[in-house]
């Protein structure tokens, strides 16, 4: 079977089973790393991944740093919006029997990454595993207000989005004095990785979860902090390679979930052509600047820190700061995730797999 096949079929038991119940209120959980954190590493005293001063979020509806890497909406803000729902609050800004818990959470932690070591200088990161003992304590708390049953099935019926991986890359592997760099070849390094992701992902699957939308990588070989390494600012190609062969495997791994797992719905969401389109031809999405960011980021870390220079047009460039998306970009790249999630033609898709 095609992999566009299998997209669509877990596509469609998502949107089957969102519109068998209409009545009930999608419930999401969200998993991930700076690029849809809310604001879970403000409450890590000693966190160095942070974004909680200017000018973060001065496009953001009351124009505050909240924790988002972004000066607007992250995907995940845009991508609720467009489900109909209110996103998710940081775990961390949640006391452990808030009745918010039942709407949905965001685990998501800048710096975070699926293996524990990644993102190490940072200090303080909520990990992949840490997230999802996160949402241990969460299913627990819903399950004393609502009983275990309707906890299940609570559980069951929402929908995760993950996005990790960048990180495992960007603040580890892509790192010449780190370990890992040093221990492993890169194709040691991706075992480990999708290893790490299956036992992750059977996890939270143990745990009730069903519908499971895996956010792939984009071409990392593009983003500013990567250019700069290259001599004339092009993107690093051997980077892009890396990212499209862990691509390539968490989609078979992915496939290999659906067929182990009974009731499994996960879809892997490939935009890694999305994102290079967009860095390849900005004028067709009307921007002007994909190769540098609009915050002025020449200084270590990559982040936009207070003293730095912004553009002019925030909305002409592709990248804020030497890692993260504007928020137009944001909107471009979460209207292209959603089209490519639910908006295909259902007809082509026979009885849906995840309800076998
Ligand atoms: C991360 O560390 C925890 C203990 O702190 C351990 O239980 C877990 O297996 C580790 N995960 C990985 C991916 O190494
Ligand atoms: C959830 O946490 C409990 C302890 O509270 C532990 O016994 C259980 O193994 C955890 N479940 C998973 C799937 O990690
Ligand atoms: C970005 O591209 C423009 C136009 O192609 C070029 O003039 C500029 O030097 C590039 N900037 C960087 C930082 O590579």
């Amino acid at each position: 079977m095609s992999r566009t096949k299998l997209a669509f079929i877990a596509y469609f038991a998502v949107m089957a089973s969102m519109a068998m119940d209409a009545s009930a209120v999608l419930v999401t959980f969200i998993f991930g790393d700076s690029l849809t954190e809310v604001g879970n590493n403000n409450h890590l005293r000693y966190s160095l991944a942070k974004s909680n001063y200017p000018f973060y979020g001065i496009d953001f509806e009351g124009g505050q740093p909240t924790g988002r890497f972004t000066n607007g909406r992250t995907i995940g803000d845009i991508f609720s919006a467009k489900l109909g729902v209110s996103s998710p609050p940081p775990y961390l800004s949640l006391s452990p029997n808030d009745d918010a818990l039942l709407q949905g959470v965001n685990y998501a932690s800048g710096g975070a990454g699926i293996l524990n070591e990644t993102g190490l200088y940072f200090i303080q990161r909520l990990s992949f595993d840490d997230q999802i003992n996160y949402f241990n304590k969460t299913k627990d708390a819903i399950s004393a207000k609502i009983g275990e049953v309707a906890a299940n099935k609570l559980c069951n019926k929402a929908l995760y989005f993950i996005g990790l991986g960048s990180n495992d890359y960007v603040n580890n592997f892509l790192q010449p004095f780190l370990p890992d760099s040093q221990q492993y070849t890169h194709d040691e390094f991706l075992e480990l990785l999708i290893s790490t992701l299956d036992q992750q992902l059977t996890r939270l699957y143990k745990l009730g979860a069903r519908k499971i939308i895996f956010h792939g990588l984009s071409p990392l070989g593009c983003i500013p902090s990567q250019r700069v390494k290259s001599k004339q600012g092009q993107c690093l190609h051997q980077v892009n390679e890396w990212v499209l062969a862990f691509n390539a495997r968490v989609q078979k791994l992915v496939a290999s979930l659906n067929q182990r797992l009974p009731t499994a719905g996960l879809t892997f969401a490939d935009t890694y052509q999305a994102v290079l389109e967009l860095i390849n031809n900005p004028a067709k999405y009307g921007f002007k600047v994909s190769n540098t960011s609009c915050c002025n980021v020449a200084s270590l870390g990559g982040l936009c820190l207070p003293n730095s220079k912004l553009c002019k047009n925030r909305h002409d460039y592709v990248f804020w700061d030497a890692f993260h998306p504007s928020d137009a970009a944001n909107a471009v790249l979460a209207d292209k995730l959603f089209s490519s999630l639910f908006s295909s033609s259902p007809s082509i898709a026979p009885a849906p797999a995840a309800t076998r």
